[in-house]
């Protein structure tokens, strides 16, 4: 008997009615491309994450590229994010020219470790070839980073901050959101995600709306936005007149509408999956290298359960057998990837990085696992430990 890794099946089940009438209402509006669905799920998103602002996009990747472009960050800028995570953090770097620098991580969070982080800038500073500009927190499997270290280094250095909060978004630590700390906050609506959609979906959280508007025009093929126009006159519409070149990475209204719906029980399912996270913690304890740490006055979301263990590769394949989906994030970390080994890597390389690609396991995770089922997960890793 086999069980799902995320079921999705379960959340659709329970709030199916009004998604079909969320979708409904935008086929009835036809008003498929920022509808006002779009305007809508900004702001309750924007308040959820204790945020003034948000601006939606059509996925997570581009979200992290958006404030990029605005802050006009490019060739020989550097960017310093963690290799430990989805090849998205660094992949938007080069999009604008600039510099990925890969920086270890903590080996009981799998997050940024600050004191890295301050060892790779001087290092940067060092060689004199770049300039440090950016860095990029990652809330890997849905905690937060350490966001007061790293905010501390990112001001005394002059860097923006991004939490990419793909994973993590609805994460808090001492009771804030990342954006507490960082320029902006992004995230992504991947239908597998804490708060997914039925397709791609991303946004940027801030509190600057200067930086809203430039990131408004980025995502809209650099048109002009209010700004551009202040204290001058056209002689022509101005809705196909272009201040920057930009893209189009809009957030479609259907899954705006649909989003909504999802946030409205998001909360409770970050709930539900503490409860689960729980039952893991209690049920394996000292049976595997490790359970998850959370940092200290941090909630994650657990967009996964991550254990470790030495024998990783055949834990999973006995979990197999016994119709228990378990996955690896991240097998090959970033900067042993062909197109990224080539970039920079803070000194002393990424030892706990290459460490971890070798022992984690993601177990199965959703707010609807029942207890039933989580034990079996439970008693087949006690039953491969003999
Ligand atoms: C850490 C991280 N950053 C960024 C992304 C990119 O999101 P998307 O797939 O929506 O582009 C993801 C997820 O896929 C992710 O896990």
């Amino acid at each position: 008997m086999s069980m799902p890794f995320i079921d999705l099946a379960a959340q659709q089940r329970r709030i199916r009615r009004q998604i079909d009438a969320a979708i409904a209402g935008v086929l009835d509006s036809g008003a498929y491309v920022m509808g006002p669905q779009v305007r809508e799920f900004e702001a309750k998103l924007a308040a959820f994450g204790q945020a003034r602002l948000a601006l939606s996009c059509a996925n997570g990747t581009d979200a992290i590229a958006l404030p990029l472009m605005a802050w006009g960050i490019g060739p020989g800028d550097a960017v310093f994010c963690p290799s430990f995570t989805f090849a998205a953090t660094p992949e938007v770097v080069p999009w604008v020219g600039a510099t990925p620098v890969f920086v270890d991580v903590l080996a009981d969070t799998f997050n940024l470790d600050p004191a890295k982080l301050e060892a790779a800038i001087a290092d940067v500073k060092a060689r004199g070839e770049l300039a440090p500009k950016v860095v990029i927190a990652v809330d890997l499997f849905g905690q937060p980073a350490d966001y007061p270290a790293i905010k501390a280094i990112c001001d005394r250095e002059g860097l923006k901050l991004i939490s990419d909060s793909a994973q993590g978004f609805g994460c808090t630590l001492n009771g804030h959101h990342p954006l507490h700390w960082a320029d902006v906050a992004t995230t992504s609506f991947f239908p597998a995600k804490p708060l997914g959609c039925y397709g791609d979906g991303g946004a940027v959280l801030t509190n600057d709306q200067e930086l809203w508007d430039l990131m408004d025009s980025f995502r809209v093929h650099g048109k002009a936005v209010a700004p551009d126009l202040v204290g001058r006159t056209f002689d022509h519409d101005t809705k196909y007149l272009n201040t920057r070149i930009g893209m189009n990475s809009r957030l479609d209204t259907i899954q705006a509408a649909i989003l909504i719906e999802k946030l409205a029980i998001f909360q409770e399912e970050i709930d539900l999956r503490q409860v689960v996270a729980n039952r893991y913690a209690e049920g394996l304890e000292g049976a595997v290298l490790a359970t998850p740490r959370v940092i200290d006055g941090g909630v994650s979301v657990w967009a996964q359960y991550v254990i470790e263990h030495a024998n990783r590769d055949g834990l999973a394949a006995h979990l197999k057998t016994q119709g228990i989906p378990t996955a690896v994030y991240y097998p090959v970390p970033m900067h042993i990837q062909a197109p990224y080994a080539g970039f920079p890597r803070g000194a002393g390389g990424l030892p706990v990085t290459e460490a971890k690609a070798e022992t984690v396991l993601a177990l199965p995770m959703h707010p609807y696992l029942d207890k039933v089922d989580q034990q079996r997960v439970i008693e087949a890793i006690l039953a491969f430990n003999g």
